[in-house]
């Protein structure tokens, strides 16, 4: 027997998620500034995390989670100086995390004094092991955890009438939970806020750590959707972490499954192997022809904005924005590509092999496309020649001249830039 444990799908005799399509964006919420910074080496100063919130708020997220108040005084700070500078923009809502426990929640209503629009994000675990072993609580007792703290944000938050408040709940550990004990709990917490279909409240459904295949988490949640109660007064949010590398398809199938609200960290940053990458979610979208409402036209100066806040580098073949994502080394794909850009006209359907977005749309130029190594044929070398030095090699002499690259190469093993072309090409039919 394993060690490890199985996860039988959950049977529903009418499942409609495998023949859905993401049609709709989700509503986006932003975690990189709680979820992402709390995993972080070295957490972000107040700087920092200002100039994350404006990138933040730059792409277009209308929802970010700015911090964790009551775990430290940068984050208190942080939101101080958030609503004491005017910071936030009318139509951007921030969000807060706070555990279930008295003195942590009034401390981070004591932080959004003030503020005129917050959600507020209530969590506690309701895994078996968490109950067990950490909590060493009953079901009665964490269904009572998480009542009477609902109760205590309902009664400080009419202290504050001058804020538009929205209420967050998550069952932390959801994944793990048996399913009709995380409804019992939620139903509890929306018996006490009592939301409505006019002003409703946030479930938000995590897999705290990614145990299981991406359809179970589907089953999961559209068991969820089913059966809540009060759902047409709730928005229903997930919360992929990234454990197993399937965020990403987590995601996805959970909203193909019902839910409606997506939280994730830009390149997916976060805790151990990182929370949802929102910006590959969104951009799968904007590559089936459903604009995800985020503006990644500029990717590489969000890139170096993340690097510079995280401290952490992204990797050259993360999708979408990494260094080499756009580049091919092998001479078939170059020919491949080559052609294609040819036949390509502006306003065409975007058909290119090897390319399955247009860099353009990400601020990337076709420059770094063709690039010529000991992989690449005569095709990628002609290219480069041609689009930068102007020079068109008749087909023979592309052949002559690609065995003087090989040879070059061979002997060195490193890559050849356009300019190295150039020199070569000079130095073998001696124009210098
Ligand atoms: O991963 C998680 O469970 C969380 C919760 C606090 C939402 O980050
Ligand atoms: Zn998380």
């Amino acid at each position: 027997a394993s060690k490890y444990r199985a996860f039988p799908p959950v049977r529903l005799a009418d499942r409609t998620w495998p023949d859905a399509v993401i049609s709709q964006p989700p509503v986006w919420c932003s975690v990189d500034l709680r979820d992402g910074n709390q995993a972080l080496i070295e957490p972000m100063d107040i700087a920092r995390k200002m100039r994350m919130f404006e990138q933040l708020v730059d792409i277009g997220f209308k929802e970010i989670e700015v911090g964790f108040p009551s775990a430290s005084q940068v984050e208190f700070d942080f939101m101080r100086k958030l609503i004491e500078e005017n910071r936030i923009p009318d139509d951007v809502t921030v969000q807060v995390l706070t555990q279930a426990r008295e003195p942590l929640i009034r401390r981070t209503f004591e932080a959004l004094a003030g503020v005129p629009r917050a959600i507020v994000h209530l969590y506690n675990a309701t895994a078996p092991v968490m109950r067990r072993v950490v909590l060493n609580m009953s079901e009665d007792e964490i269904v009572e955890l998480a009542r009477s703290n609902a109760q205590l944000f309902q009664d400080i938050a009419a202290d504050y009438p001058g804020t538009e408040w929205t209420f967050q709940y998550s069952p932390e550990m959801y994944s793990d939970t048996e399913l009709a004990f995380s409804k019992r709990v939620i139903d509890a917490v929306t018996a006490v806020w009592q939301p409505t279909p006019g002003k409703k409240c946030i479930i938000n459904l995590p897999t705290t750590v990614e145990h299981s295949t991406p359809n179970l988490f589907a089953d999961m949640v559209e068991w969820t959707h089913r059966h809540l109660e009060r759902r047409d007064s709730i928005v229903l949010s997930v919360h992929p972490h990234n454990d197993r590398g399937t965020g990403t398809a987590t995601a996805e199938l959970a909203l193909m499954a019902g839910a409606d609200r997506l939280e994730g960290c830009l390149f997916g940053n976060g805790e151990r192997t990182g929370n949802l990458d929102v910006v590959n979610v969104a951009l799968n979208m904007y590559t089936q022809g459903v604009h995800p409402g985020l503006d990644f036209s500029r990717i590489d100066d969000i890139r170096a904005t993340v690097e510079h806040c995280n401290q952490l580098p992204v990797h050259p073949r993360h999708p979408y924005v990494g260094e080499l994502v756009y580049t091919s080394f092998s001479g078939s794909h170059q020919d491949a590509i080559k052609k294609a850009f040819a036949a390509h006209k502006e306003g065409d359907v975007w058909d290119m092999p090897y390319l399955p977005i247009d860099p353009k749309d990400l601020g990337r130029s076709y420059e770094a496309v063709i690039r010529v190594n000991s992989q690449s044929g005569k095709g990628g070398i002609a290219y480069l020649l041609e689009s930068e030095y102007g020079l068109q090699l008749p087909r023979r002499l592309q052949i002559e001249f690609s065995q003087a690259v090989q040879r070059e190469m061979d002997a060195s093993g490193k890559e050849l830039t356009a300019q190295d072309l150039w020199s070569l090409f000079q130095k073998e039919y001696r124009l210098d």
